[in-house]
């Protein structure tokens, strides 16, 4: 298999450093991985002029899957907004077609006490959020900053949805939801915007042709609360772009930290990139103390769902499963007790498990 590495911005590097190690043992063990790295973010800006260079583009379209770190720095937030970090990932998910982005927040049993909140709350947890990844305000036209009349400006986006769109990322739900526990919630704000009005239209639709899976509903606003109130009542949740994009950094902090929470980002044939879902951390970029776990266990996702190796998903799984129950922890689910591993020694911690 070939592979798309791009590393990124940030933090992107480092932790991606620890995900080729853990892709290096399996290569040892005589898996045929073939890895090209190449630039993207700000990274590609920089080299390139532009956040999603053509070459590396064309180098994802070609390769059977795409590891990628995390975009964006504060360095190039003043740059016009077609060049930024940020453009470069949207592009390359618009561009590939990666419309569901799946961010299952599951729950290690010894991370209970790193979560915010009390153990009873969390423990057990095992929620999937299938996140809609192409369209939404994210890509809406018209949007932008315009001057009017008044001379007042004005900021313009637009959320926006057709039919088919929700009808696809529906169905993803709910057959992830029948190899689970049957049951999806969809989020939407109904009661206000149009446009998931027709969603949730949509979602029953489809409903109909899963009659073994149970659909409920719920506004965004109180799906917030209520993933903090009672979060083990969820099992798939499905929701747009910009609900998704928020809700999965809220459930992240049930497992304990945002550097626990993998992705994969599939197009209809189950072509994917796989990411951490959270950001380039440039606040702690370059210590090597990022957590490269969600990194990590997004490549374990890989063989899942892009090459149906639920083997190798396990051995991956397995070894972060070891290595945390054995009370290796880097500095963001560190509590009293534990040992505190740098990024690289949770690498290497992970690549001894295995
Ligand atoms: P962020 O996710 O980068 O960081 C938020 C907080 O979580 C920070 O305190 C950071 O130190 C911490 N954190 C994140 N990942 C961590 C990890 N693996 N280990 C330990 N701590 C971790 O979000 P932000 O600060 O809002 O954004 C920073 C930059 O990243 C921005 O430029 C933003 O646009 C970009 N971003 C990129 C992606 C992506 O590439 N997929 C996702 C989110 C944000
Ligand atoms: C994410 C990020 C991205 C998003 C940004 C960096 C474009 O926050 O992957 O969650 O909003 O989708
Ligand atoms: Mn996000």
């Amino acid at each position: 298999m070939k592979l798309a590495v791009l590393p990124g911005d940030g933090i992107g590097p480092e932790i991606v450093a620890q995900a080729v190690k853990v892709l290096d043992v399996l290569r040892r063990d005589g898996m045929k991985i073939e890895m090209e790295e190449a630039p993207i973010g700000g990274v590609g800006y920089d080299v390139a002029g532009d956040p999603l260079p053509e070459a590396t583009f064309k180098l994802a379209q070609e390769s059977d899957a795409v590891l990628l770190g995390a975009v964006g720095d504060w360095k190039y937030d003043t740059l016009p907004r077609d060049v930024r970090p940020e453009r470069g990932l949207l592009r390359i998910r618009k561009g590939l077609g990666l419309f569901a982005n799946l961010r299952p927040a599951l729950l290690y049993p010894e991370l209970a006490s790193a979560s915010t909140l009390r153990p009873e709350i969390v423990s057990g947890l095992d929620l999937m959020i299938v996140r809609e990844l192409t369209g939404d305000i994210y890509f809406g036209q018209p949007r932008g900053i315009t001057t009017l009349e008044s001379g007042e400006r004005e900021g313009l986006n637009t959320m926006r949805y057709t039919e088919s769109e929700v009808r696809r990322i529906g169905r993803v739900a709910f057959d992830i939801a029948m190899k689970r526990n049957k049951k999806v919630c969809s989020v939407d704000k109904a009661n206000v915007l149009e446009c998931t009005e027709m969603w949730r239209q949509v979602m029953i639709e489809v409903a109909k042709d899963y009659p073994e899976v149970e659909l409920s509903h719920m506004y965004v606003d109180n799906a917030a609360m209520q993933l903090v109130r009672a979060p083990k009542q969820f099992d798939v949740v499905v929701t747009g772009n910009i609900f998704g994009d928020i809700l999965s950094d809220e459930a992240s902090m049930l497992t304990g930290s945002i550097g626990m929470l993998p992705s994969a980002s599939l197009d209809a044939n189950n072509k994917g990139m796989y990411e951490p879902s959270h950001g380039s951390a440039p606040d702690i970029a370059g210590k090597d103390v990022a957590n490269p776990l969600a990194t990590i266990l997004s490549v374990a996702m890989m063989f899942k769902y892009s090459f149906n190796d639920e083997a190798t998903y396990q051995r991956i799984d397995n070894a972060v499963k070891k290595v945390i129950a054995a009370g290796k922890r880097t500095a963001d689910i560190w509590t009293e007790g534990c040992t505190k591993v740098s990024c690289s020694g949770m690498g290497d911690a992970v690549v001894a498990a295995m």
